[in-house]
Order: structure tokens, then C-alpha cells, then sequence
């Protein structure tokens, strides 16, 4: 695969996890290598991975990740099946992939939370924040692109964040100074084809030289981007 289409083609994997298939160690380790090649603020590297892989304490974190889905995002007006898009159909495809990773995470061998390590962005200016998680999430996709390249599927999520605290105490992360940033499954993938998604062409979203009010702009923040940002 070249990189186009590895950037192309690395998609939000959810119903074609294999739980079947245990991923080996090593493979985890060499995707940390490649993430940590990734940009880092002062040229310090703040991300962590928590690699969880025992039983018990995935069985808790995904039970965590299941209550807010279910109960606070699922009939939410922010739920992805209720999110106005331009291509209705394959929105309503991907919230039923959304619903099939609730159903399943707890099958899934390896769940890895990237972190922030050494500091909280809670109430932080944008300055702060935009300049400590863009330490973490370059390295965070360059994880998943590295799991792409190894048969292995990913899937960006944040929903276990709304109870971000209760996930800190099950897997012993120290709360106060450690912000978790995303949580992904990892699995090898059922099949390796994956195509591109629709998106917006390039030119819906360059702004040459000054931003355009001409140009579309994104659509009102809905659900938990609307309350945290209010
Ligand atoms: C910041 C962020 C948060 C996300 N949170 C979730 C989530 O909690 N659960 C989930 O199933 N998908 C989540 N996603 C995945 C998106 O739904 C997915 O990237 C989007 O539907 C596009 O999927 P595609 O790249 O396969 O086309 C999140 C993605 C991002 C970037």
C-alpha cells in the first residue's frame, strides 16, 4: 500500500474488528515506535498510550463507554444518526457502525487511550490547548496508520470521555495531571480492502490567501460539542 492510499483508505473500523484474532504485543510496540516519530510541542513527547489487553479491566472500560452511549448519546440530538449530513444514507450507515462498536467493544482484545501527560487542559486558554493536544493527536493517527499498515483496524472515539474520571480510577491513570484524548479498539481487520469515504473536495474548504465568507461554512455544533463549548 503507498501512502495515498493508506491515508485514503484508513477508515473509522468498527463491524470488521475480528475479535477472533489476538493481537501479538510487538505489533502494538512497533505502531508506538512509528507514533513517537510523529510532531511534539518543544520537541518533548507528552503522548502515552495505555494499552489495555486484560480481560477484566477492557470488560470495564467498555461497560463505561456503553452506559454514556446508551444513555446520554444515543437519544441525544449530537447522536451521528440525527446529525443533519449531505449524504443521508451513508450517515445512517455509519451510526449503525457506531452502534455495532458499543455492542461489540467489549470483545475487542485491545483497547488503546492515548493521553496527555503532565498537564489538564480543563477551562486552559485556546492557546494552551491548542499547542499540548497537538503534542498527542498527530502521534495518535500516526498510531492508527501504523496499525493500518500491520492488518490492523482502528477507530477514533471519545465517547468514554464523559466520564473520563471513572476510566482514570479503573486503570489506575493519575486524573489531575494525565488527560486522556482518545480511546481506539485494535483489531486485525475482516478483509483488508477499505475504500475511501466521501468527503468534501478540496477546494469547499481552502480559503487562498484570506478566509472567504463566501465559502460554506461548517455546520452548528450539535450535542456534547455544542454544551462543552458553551
Ligand atoms: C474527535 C473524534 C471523536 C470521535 N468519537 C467517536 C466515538 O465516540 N464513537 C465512534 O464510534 N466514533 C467516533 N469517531 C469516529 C467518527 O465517527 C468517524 O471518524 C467518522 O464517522 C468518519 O469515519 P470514516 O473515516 O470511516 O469515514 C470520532 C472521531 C473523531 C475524530
Amino acid at each position: 500500500m503507498d501512502a495515498d492510499e493508506m491515508l485514503a483508505t484508513t477508515r473509522a473500523v468498527r463491524k470488521r474488528l475480528d475479535p477472533g484474532r489476538a493481537v501479538p504485543a510487538e505489533l502494538i510496540r512497533e505502531c508506538v515506535d512509528l507514533a513517537l516519530q510523529a510532531p511534539a510541542g518543544s520537541n518533548v513527547a507528552r503522548t502515552r498510550f495505555v494499552v489495555v489487553r486484560d480481560p477484566g479491566l477492557r470488560e470495564q472500560v467498555a461497560a463505561v463507554y456503553s452506559d454514556i452511549y446508551l444513555n446520554q448519546y444515543r437519544d441525544s440530538d449530537g447522536y451521528i444518526g440525527r446529525v443533519a449530513a449531505r449524504d443521508a444514507d451513508s450517515q445512517q450507515r455509519t451510526a449503525r457502525s457506531a452502534d455495532a462498536l458499543e455492542r461489540a467493544l467489549h470483545e475487542v482484545g485491545t483497547i488503546v487511550i492515548a493521553c496527555l501527560d503532565g498537564v489538564r487542559l480543563d477551562g486552559s486558554p485556546a492557546f494552551a490547548s491548542a499547542s499540548m493536544l497537538g503534542g498527542v493527536l498527530p502521534a495518535t493517527w500516526s498510531f492508527m496508520l501504523a496499525a493500518r499498515a500491520r492488518g490492523l483496524g482502528t477507530c477514533w472515539t471519545t465517547m468514554h470521555l464523559a466520564r473520563e474520571r471513572d476510566v482514570a480510577g479503573i486503570l489506575g491513570i493519575p486524573f489531575e495531571t494525565v488527560q486522556q484524548v482518545c480511546l481506539t479498539p485494535v483489531a486485525f481487520t475482516k478483509g483488508e480492502k477499505f475504500a475511501p469515504a466521501a468527503r468534501p473536495g478540496a477546494e469547499e474548504v481552502i480559503h487562498w490567501d484570506r478566509w472567504d465568507d463566501s465559502k460554506a461554512g461548517a455546520p452548528p455544533l450539535s450535542g456534547i460539542a455544542r454544551a462543552s463549548a458553551s
